[in-house]
Order: structure tokens, then sequence, then C-alpha cells
């Protein structure tokens, strides 16, 4: 087929192409899988058990689930799902939000397509402005989203803190770091952060936050791990929000991947832009996601079990990778992110020669599913080897699959470090 230059915005060497195809990998031949791959989140049976509840009476009453399925939701999205949001979002950040403040998308990936391609390229006054990423490495969706002529993402390397059990922590290069009122639409970072699990501190994130407000360049907060839902964070950090802010959340991580809902927290300037993205390349959001949480978010029983279940479930998870990885190191010169929030283990394999994108490819091939670390390292002008020695490795699933598919994966590198 004869595409137009448009279709390279969709390329399938994109490495969330990659990433989302390795989700339904068939096991090997004679072999079992081990998938640590892409962002699948636990099925919790409790949070599970509270969806199913949700959705039974959904379907139940005949006039919401016809109104469901039945009916176009507005382009803004839910308003009763927004009004009470807006509410529980008030009181979190001491400032008063309404339903107009907030936009439901299809996803948060969905939301910063619009957002960065909103933000980013030629300005009216004919400057050309970046996404700046404060810290690289950064969640590997968002690459590619560029439907502009160039890319358009910007990074500052990491600062790297070495720490002791094998552990070490990114920081905000804040000498490095700059935000030009010309050249940078807006800045974004996760927190917390996918690959690595870091979550930034409260001073940085307000040193960034300040310097974002001082040029006039608003900040976009990724919370798809972060506050107040999914709230997978292991680490003091406080929920903030001012209006430079866009605040993305979604329910993904809660437990509702295949729903697809994500959400924006914002001045109305950006809200409406997003409702009329939404008419124009969707007519409207799926109702589905606000359905089933609204009954959640109004009884609190959401906020009951991001403490009581979902918090713990990660945090055991995340303490018997760690016990395993530990294990099953021995002598190899790897080290760890300090795993602060999400779920992941960003493994640095230090010198590792032919670096972790071959460690990916051997691994595959024996069944462990990983994400080899240098997508991650989008929008750095400069090549840094470190990039080609770290790998993201999904510590959500059942917690034999994930232990053995470390020992795996460890011996894998093993052989790697010793072939030379
Ligand atoms: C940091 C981060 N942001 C955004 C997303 C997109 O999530 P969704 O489109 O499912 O809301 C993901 C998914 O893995 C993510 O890890």
């Amino acid at each position: 087929m004869n595409f137009s230059n448009y279709a390279k915005h969709y390329s399938s060497q994109s490495g969330i192409v990659q990433l989302m195809e390795d989700l339904s990998v068939a096991p090997p031949q004679d072999g079992s899988l081990y998938p640590l791959g892409g962002g699948n989140p636990a099925h919790i049976p409790e949070v599970q058990d509270a969806l199913r509840e949700s959705a039974l009476a959904l379907a139940s009453d005949r006039h919401r689930f016809a109104r469901m399925i039945g009916d176009y939701d507005s382009p803004q999205g839910h308003e009763a799902f927004r009004q009470c949001l807006a509410e529980q979002l008030s009181s979190l950040f001491q400032r008063p939000l309404t339903a107009d403040n907030i936009a439901i998308t299809n996803g948060s990936q969905a939301s910063f397509e619009v957002l960065f391609n909103a933000f980013a390229g030629r300005y009216a006054d004919g400057s050309w402005r970046h996404i700046a990423l404060p810290i690289a490495p950064e969640y590997i969706g968002y690459n590619d989203m560029s439907r502009q002529e160039r890319g358009i993402l910007k990074s500052t390397a990491a600062r790297i803190d070495l720490l002791g059990d094998r552990q070490f922590k990114y920081g905000v290069n804040l000498s490095e770091f700059t935000v030009e009122p010309e050249t940078t639409g807006a800045v974004c970072l996760s927190r917390p952060t996918n690959p690595s699990g870091n979550v930034i501190s409260d001073a940085e994130l307000s040193q960034v936050a300040d310097r974002c407000r001082t040029a006039g360049v608003p900040l976009i907060i990724d919370g798809a791990y972060g506050l107040p839902f999914p709230g997978m964070i292991y680490t003091e950090a406080t929920p903030f929000w001012d209006d430079n802010t866009i605040l993305c959340l979604s329910l993904s991580k809660l437990g509702l991947p295949g729903v697809r809902t994500g959400i924006i927290v914002a001045t109305p300037d950006v809200t409406r832009l997003i409702r009329n993205a939404n008419a124009i390349n969707g007519l409207a959001p799926a109702r589905t996601g606000p359905e089933l949480v609204l009954p959640l978010l109004q009884s609190n029983t959401l906020t009951d079990l991001l403490e009581r279940v979902i918090k713990p479930h990660y945090l055991n998870k995340q303490v018997a990778a760690v016990d395993a990885l530990l294990a099953a190191a021995g002598d190899l010169p790897i080290r760890f992110h300090q795993p602060n929030g999400a779920m992941f283990l960003w493994t640095w394999f230090e010198g590792i020669p032919g670096g972790t994108h071959e460690l990916y490819r051997r691994a595959a091939q024996e069944g462990v599913v990983t994400v080899p670390g240098h997508h991650f390292f989008q929008g750095l002008e400069t090549t840094w080897q470190h990039a080609n020695e770290c790998l993201r490795i999904n510590y959500a699933g059942d917690e034999h699959t994930v232990r053995e598919g470390i020992e795996r994966l460890l011996l894998i590198a093993k052989r790697q470090y010793q072939q030379g």
C-alpha cells in the first residue's frame, strides 16, 4: 500500500509497539513464558471483586446500563464522575476544582498525544518549541508522539547517585536542565517514573515547578502510578497540582487497563482543548471506566482499597523480586534503581558486552520477556553508554514466575558477560 508521509508517525520500529506486541507473545516450544515485559498491572482479587460488584450493579440497573452502552458521552467525559473527582481533588490539593478542570480521554496514552502536540512544534510567533523531560530515562510511550515534521522531545540525562545494597537513584541534574520560554513548550515527568520506579522528591519537584512557572511553561505530571490513585508510591511524596500544572491520571494501573480511561486535571483552557480533540478524533471518550469507578469513589471504597490492598500488594511483590535479584546476582556487576514507586525493577548491567538490547533478545528467545533500556532514553542529544546497560523488569506478575524469570535472566546475563 502506498501511504502518505503521515504514516511514518506510526512506525513498527517504535519501542511502544514492540512492548505492546510482546504482551501477547507465545511461550517458546517446550519452554515456559516469563512475562516480565509490558505494563500490565496485577490482577488483585480484592480489587477485581470490587469492580465486578460495581459491574453487576451497573448491569442490573436498566437505566444506567442503557445509557452506558447506548449513548455517546459528552466529549469532555462523564459529568458526574468529573464532579465527584473534582470535589475529592479539591480537598487533596487544597484548591477549588470543578468538573471544568477535568477531562476524560481514552487512556492517558491518548492524552499525551494531544498534549505533546499542542505544546510542541511551531508557534504563531514563528518559534519552535519542544517538550522537555527533566530526567532521561522516561516513559517509553512519550517517544514517537510527534505528529510534526520532526521530533519534539528534549531530555536531560539523569544524575546518578550510587547507594548501598546494589542500589542507585536518579535525580534531576538541575545545572543542565533548563526551561526557556522561547524554546520549551511544556515540561513533562512521570511520578513515579516508568521505567525506573523513581519518585522525584518534593524538593526537586518544587524546583522544576518553580522554573516552569517563572518561564510561563506548563508542567505536565504523569501520575499513571501516582497520587491520588493508584497510589503506587512507597516513599514520602506530597501530591502536587497548581494552575500551571497539567496532571494526567489513569484508571489503568488500578486494574482497568482494558477499559481505557485517562483523566486530565488542568485549567479549563486545557480541558476544553482535550474536549475538542475528543470530539474531533473520536466523538467522545468511553463511559465504561467512569461508570465502573464512580460508585467506588463516592463510597470511599477506592481510598480504602488503595491503602489497604493495592499498595501492600505491590510492596510484597517488590520485596520478593528484590530478594530474587539479590540472591541470583552473585558476582555480576549489576545494580537496580531504588524501587520507590510503580512496579518495575530497573536493572543496570554495567559494562555488559553487546548491551541490554542483546540481553533482551537472548532472554526473549528463552521465554523471559523484559524491556531493553535504550527505548527509555529518548530526546538525548548525545549518546550515553548507560542507556545500553539498563533493562526493565515488571514484577507485578505471579511471584513464582517473577522469581524464576529473574533467575533465568541473570543466568543468561552471566553467559553474556562471560562470552565478552
Ligand atoms: C508512565 C505511564 N504513563 C502513561 C501510561 C499510559 O497508560 P494508559 O494509556 O493505559 O492510561 C503508562 C502505561 O503504561 C505509563 O506507564
